[in-house]
């Protein structure tokens, strides 16, 4: 079977979020089980070069103001990648994917998707290129116009399978109405049971509207979205398909997420030389000027700093964290108040808080090896990577119990301590007295060290790894494939 991913990042070319993750590791993960998959995305700065043999597939004269290629190349791991080289859309010095240097929306970023969108459908219709995908997987809003493209085809019947996976529901990919036509897009595409939304033009909604089928990143969030308090508008329309849509939980990829073989952290280890981990947090404290201190519990948030990811809620829980002794090192950039906010307890701690503000892998990793815990207080996870990589690590995750965070951690209560099953701790509501009573209780479970030592056992034996929703993702395109042929 063959597969054609539309993503606008991929890990490791190209990331600011989980979403690159899972586009750079679940094409790797189906390919045993013989799925031919490719990820088609931008050509942005930098991402040729980290290709090999790359060649050049098609011309796209013209594409949404300038000419374009088409290039193919191969990552280190063996991803296979297709490439949008277009500079009048994707070559910029200055910014970010998604935002330009003053941290506000590219202007243009409609017709960036837009481009994403419609070459992905070309490529769909075999139009470009000798190679043609039997079903096309979108992801997020940013891929949601292939939809679009694909039902106003002229040839619309002879299309491939489609599915959407929603990576997070707050990104609906809007704009003014009046940017349809630019969009190459018919006007009844602006229908109310087409893809307008309050008045605009919603990428996702075209994704939602007109796939074959529909999936987010975990059973809980699959089934919040349809709520009117977590479907941030789209619920009534998810439940009309509420029949179509599953939830699959991410995996990792263990060939970069590994402590026993990761090139980034110092010290290898596993959960039977756990030892081995203190050396680790003995680095990382020395690195960030915290005071080296094997005894002393140490926290780690590594994250967009968002209002999605309630870490206003740890910057109101601080006080008590300090007042336990425990140690806090955030990776993190985004909202200015909440840099800002970080920044401060750094200052007003010097030695137990740490804050780097920006975006970085390899510290990334060397946290997850340091720390003991790693902290998501999210007011809403889709699936939630983090904390996949924390269990990986036997760095006990202490999460809000919502969306993915609910279904990959298993809260030590007593019962689930006792019964030897506790993964990391939970907390709910998400407010900021149940967040600091969750530190608290880390920092009690951290003391017990007989307790702490089987918890983090536990979690590092979990079976995070792609195979299984590998697997249920074949399914699921064997079920689009299967309903489209009859
Ligand atoms: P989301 O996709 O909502 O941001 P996830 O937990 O699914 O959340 O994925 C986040 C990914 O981004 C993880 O791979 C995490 O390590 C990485 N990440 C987030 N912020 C940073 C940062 N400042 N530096 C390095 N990696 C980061
Ligand atoms: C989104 C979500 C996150 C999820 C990731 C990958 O960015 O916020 O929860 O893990 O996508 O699916």
């Amino acid at each position: 079977m063959r597969v054609l991913f539309v993503s606008s990042e991929c890990y490791p070319l190209a990331k600011t979020g989980g979403l690159a993750d899972v586009a750079g590791a679940l094409p790797l993960a189906l390919a045993p089980l013989g799925v031919d998959a490719r990820v088609l995305m931008p050509g942005y700065p930098g991402v040729r070069d980290q290709l090999i043999g790359t060649t050049k597939v098609a011309s796209l004269p013209g594409l949404f103001g300038g000419d374009a290629t088409l290039v193919a190349g191969t990552t280190v791991a063996g991803l296979q990648v297709l490439l949008i080289e277009a500079p009048h859309l994707f070559t910029r010095s200055t910014g970010g994917l998604y935002l330009g240097p003053d941290g506000t929306d590219w202007p243009d970023n409609h017709l960036r998707f837009g481009a994403l969108s419609w070459v992905g459908a070309a490529i769909a219709m075999g139009r470009v290129g000798t190679w043609a995908p039997d079903l096309v997987h979108l992801h997020d809003w940013q891929a949601g116009l292939t939809a679009a493209y694909l039902r106003y085809d002229r040839e619309a019947a002879r299309a491939p399978g489609t599915l959407l996976t929603i990576h997070n529901l707050a990104f609906q990919g809007l704009f003014p109405p009046a940017t349809r036509a630019s969009l190459l897009l018919p006007s009844q595409a602006l229908d109310v049971d087409g893809m307008e939304y309050w008045g605009q033009l919603s990428f996702l909604k075209a994704g939602v509207q007109w796939s074959d089928r529909l999936s987010t990143v975990s059973p809980t969030y699959a089934r919040e979205i349809l709520t009117p308090n977590e479907g941030m508008g789209f619920d009534g329309l998810l439940r009309l398909r509420a029949h179509e849509l599953t939830g699959i939980v991410n995996g990792i990829d263990d060939s970069v997420w590994d402590p026993a073989n990761d090139p980034h952290v110092g010290t290898p280890y596993t959960s039977r030389k756990l030892a081995a981990k203190a050396a680790n947090k003995a680095a990382l404290q020395h690195e960030l000027g915290l005071e080296v201190r094997a005894e002393t519990p140490l926290f780690s948030v590594v994250s967009r700093l968002t209002t999605q990811k309630g870490l206003d809620l740890l910057v109101a829980a601080l006080p008590r964290l300090v007042a336990t002794g425990a140690q806090l090192v955030v990776l993190g950039t985004g909202d200015p108040t909440l840099e800002a906010g970080f920044v401060a307890a750094s200052v007003a701690h010097p030695g137990q808080v740490a804050t780097v503000i920006g975006f970085d892998e390899a510290l990334s990793h060397r946290i997850q090896a340091g720390a003991d815990a790693v902290v998501m207080p999210s007011r809403f996870e889709p699936c939630g990577l983090t904390q996949l990589y924390g269990l990986r690590y036997g760095t006990l995750p202490v999460v809000a119990r919502v969306g993915g965070l609910a279904d990959t951690v298993i809260d030590a209560n007593e019962a689930a301590l006792r019964d030897g099953v506790a993964t990391g701790v939970q907390f709910s509501p998400v407010e900021a007295d149940p967040l600091a009573v969750a530190i608290e209780r880390t920092v009690d479970l951290f003391r017990d060290r007989t307790a702490w030592q089987r918890t983090q056992r536990r979690a590092m034996s979990r079976d995070v790894g792609w195979d299984v929703a590998a697997g249920r993702y074949l399914s699921l395109y064997q079920e689009i494939l299967a309903h489209r042929s009859r």
